[in-house]
């Protein structure tokens, strides 16, 4: 059967949901594989707070058509990565609350032993890119999942003084002060090896579940 990949992810101004598309190409380059890209709900007070900011709205226009993420989408994947923008250097609260509402699949342990592994967005370069990968891992790990990295020696572009995301515990991009950076090049395909990653590791993983 085919190993089944989700990509849950939150994106108020569109990187993130630029490096979901990247992290989903690099999991189809593996075989046998089954991909789904899913949006964390907005709350109702930031569509609202929101409702005047141009950028916000073409960006919430332009992922319109991604279904919203269920729990029973965590349920179906084999293996699960996240993509988590840095509000104050740690996840939004839109992905905590829908964790927090999770607490049925913990106390029945159904997300135990799956691969997981995170990408996420900050405004500036040292604005959270590594404590938001690092404080993701607190409530991921209560659920059992199983970390996958982005290793230096498939990413060696990591090893640069540029301002390119990056690290061993995530992809990631610098979205700039403004918001007007896009992902680049190099980000998107160090995005598509942690979803190839990712993907490998979930086949493998199961076949112990
Ligand atoms: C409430 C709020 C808090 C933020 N906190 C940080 C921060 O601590 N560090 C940082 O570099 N960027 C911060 N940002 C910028 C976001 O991380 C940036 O807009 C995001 O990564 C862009 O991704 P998106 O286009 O997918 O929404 C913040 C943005 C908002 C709205």
């Amino acid at each position: 059967m085919a190993t089944k990949i989700l990509i849950p992810y939150y994106s108020a101004f569109g990187h993130v949901y630029h490096m979901a598309q990247a992290v989903a190409e690099g999991v189809r380059k593996v075989d046998d594989v089954e991909v789904k890209i899913v949006r964390i709900k907005e709350f109702a007070e930031v569509e609202k707070a929101m409702s005047e900011n141009e950028y916000y709205v073409k960006a919430q226009e332009m992922q319109s058509d991604i279904p919203v993420a269920t729990h029973e989408d965590l349920k179906w994947a084999d293996g699960i990565i996240w993509g988590i923008p840095t509000r104050y250097g740690s996840m939004p609260a839109q992905m905590k609350q829908y964790l927090d509402s999770a607490g049925g699949l913990w106390m029945n342990g159904e997300l135990e032993g799956k691969a997981t592994a995170v990408f996420t967005s900050t405004g500036s370069i040292h604005g959270g890119q590594e404590t938001t990968a690092l404080t993701s891992f607190v409530p991921f790990m209560h659920f059992g999942m199983i970390f996958v990295g982005l290793p230096y020696g498939e990413n060696p572009e990591q090893l640069t003084s540029d301002a390119v995301g990056g690290s061993p515990y995530s992809a990631s991009t610098v979205a700039g002060p403004e918001g007007g950076e896009q992902p680049k090049e190099v980000d998107m395909t160090m995005a598509g090896r942690l979803g190839a990653r990712v993907a490998k590791v979930a086949g493998a993983l199961k076949t112990l579940r």
